[in-house]
C-alpha cells in the first residue's frame, strides 16, 4: 500500500493518536495541531484586544470562501450553522410544503436528520420512511413518490453501517420529479469528495466535528440559491438584503439576503471559524481524494483481517458501496467497545457492531494493533 500523502507527518498533527489508537473519527475527531493553534490565537486576540470584531468578520467570509471550494459551490451558497441538526431544521422548514404534502426519508437514518423532519407533521406533512436496502439509490425511492410527495431527505454515509448511498442518482430522480432534495453529508464530509451540484440537492447540511476537525458547536449548510422560494423560519438582521444602518428594527423592508445569509441568526461563531479556516488548510494541503483514498485502503486491510478472524460486517464491503472510512464489524457492542478501550483503543458501540472509523492521520500502525489485539482474544 504506497501513502498517496505523508501519512506519518499528517498524523503528528494529531497528538492524540500518539496517546492511544483512535478509530473514531466518526464519532469525532482529535484536534489537530494546527486547529489548537488557530483557537488559541483567537483566545489571545479575544484577551488581549477583544476583538476586532471587524477583522473577525472579514476572516468569516474568507472561510466561506473556503467551504465553497470544499463543496465546489459558491462563497454566496453557504450559511453558517450550529451544527448538523440546525441545518437540516433550516432546511426542513424551508421548504414550501403543505398540509398533506409528503416527504421521503429512510428507515433508521440518523435521528438528527429524521426529527427535522418530523417536526413537519405539525404542519400536517407527512414523513413516509421507507425501508434502508443496502444500496440505495434513484430505484430504491422511485416506487415510493406519488402525486403528493415533495421531497426527500437523506444521509450520503450512514453513521451506523458506513453505507455510501448513490445520492446522485436520487438527485437527479429529484430533478426529474421536481422534488426537493435534503442531504445530510455529515459522515461524508472532509474524507469523500463533496460536489453540490453532482449530487443535485437543494440543500446540503452538516457539522464540522468529525472529517472538517473543529470542535462541536458548528455547522455548515449549503443551499442551492436559483430556489429563491426557500425562506427561513427565523428571521434577524443578518437574514436581511438591507440591514437598516440605524439598528432600528424597520417593519417595511423585510427583504431577505439573496445570499444564504438569509438562513444565519445573529452573531456567528467565530472562534470555531476560526478553528474550521486552519483545519480547511490543512485538509486542502493533503487533498479530499487523497484523504479519501488513504482511508479506502486502510479500511481494506482492516476488512481483510477481519475477514481473516471469520469476523464479519454490519455494512457494505465493496467499495463503490461503502464509505471509505466507516466499517462496522459485527462484534458484541457493550463487550468488545469495554474491551477495546482497556487496550487503549477508541472505537464506537453502533447498532449491531463495533464502529472502527479512520481519519486523515491513521496509518498502517493502527490497523495492525487493533487486528493483534483481536487475534490475542481469538486466540490465534
Ligand atoms: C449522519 C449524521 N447526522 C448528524 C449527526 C450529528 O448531528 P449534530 O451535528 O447536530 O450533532 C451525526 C453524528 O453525530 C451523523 O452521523
Amino acid at each position: 500500500m504506497a501513502d498517496t500523502y505523508d501519512v506519518e507527518s499528517v498524523r503528528a498533527l494529531f497528538p492524540a493518536a500518539r496517546r492511544m489508537t483512535y478509530l473514531d473519527s466518526a464519532f469525532q475527531t482529535p484536534m489537530s495541531v494546527p486547529v489548537r493553534t488557530a483557537i488559541e490565537s483567537f483566545l489571545e486576540e479575544s484577551s488581549t484586544q477583544a476583538g476586532p470584531k471587524s477583522v473577525w468578520l472579514e476572516e468569516a467570509e474568507r472561510v466561506r470562501t473556503q467551504v465553497a471550494a470544499l463543496f465546489h459551490a459558491s462563497p454566496a451558497e453557504i450559511a453558517f450553522t450550529k451544527n448538523t441538526s440546525e441545518a437540516m431544521n433550516i432546511a426542513a422548514s424551508a421548504l414550501p410544503l403543505r398540509p398533506g404534502e409528503n416527504v421521503l426519508m429512510v428507515q433508521g437514518d440518523h435521528p438528527n436528520n429524521a426529527y427535522a423532519f418530523l417536526n413537519l407533521k405539525r404542519k400536517g406533512v407527512e414523513l413516509r420512511f421507507i425501508p434502508m436496502l443496502p444500496v440505495m439509490n434513484a430505484d430504491s425511492f422511485r416506487p415510493h413518490i406519488d402525486s403528493k410527495t415533495r421531497a426527500i431527505s437523506m444521509s450520503y454515509v450512514t453513521f451506523h453501517a458506513g453505507h455510501r448511498f448513490d445520492v446522485a442518482s436520487v438527485g437527479a430522480l429529484c430533478r426529474e420529479r421536481r422534488l426537493d432534495f435534503v442531504v445530510d453529508v455529515m459522515q461524508a464530509v472532509g474524507v469523500v469528495p463533496i460536489d453540490v451540484r453532482k449530487i443535485g440537492a437543494t440543500f446540503v447540511g452538516c457539522g464540522t466535528h468529525k472529517g472538517l476537525l473543529v470542535p462541536h458547536g458548528l455547522g455548515l449548510l449549503w443551499w442551492d440559491s436559483h430556489h429563491t422560494e426557500m425562506e427561513p423560519a427565523y428571521l434577524a438582521t443578518a437574514s436581511l438584503a438591507n440591514a437598516p444602518a440605524d439598528l432600528i428594527a424597520n417593519p417595511d423592508d423585510l427583504t431577505l439576503a439573496a445570499s444564504a445569509k438569509r438562513f444565519e441568526l445573529g452573531n456567528l461563531n467565530l472562534l470555531g471559524i476560526r478553528a474550521l479556516g486552519a483545519a480547511l488548510d490543512l485538509i486542502a494541503r493533503v487533498g479530499v481524494e487523497a484523504i479519501c483514498a488513504h482511508c479506502f485502503d486502510l479500511g481494506d486491510r482492516l476488512i481483510e483481517g477481519l475477514e481473516a478472524l471469520d469476523v464479519g460486517l454490519v455494512g457494505p464491503r465493496e467499495r463503490r458501496h461503502r464509505a471509505p472510512h466507516i466499517i462496522v464489524a459485527a462484534l458484541d457492542p457493550v463487550s468488545w467497545a469495554a474491551d477495546l478501550a482497556r487496550e487503549g483503543i477508541r472505537v464506537s458501540p453502533e447498532r449491531g457492531g463495533i464502529r472502527l472509523s479512520l481519519g486523515m492521520f491513521n496509518d498502517a500502525s493502527d490497523i495492525a494493533r487493533f487486528l493483534d489485539v483481536m487475534r490475542r482474544r481469538a486466540g490465534r
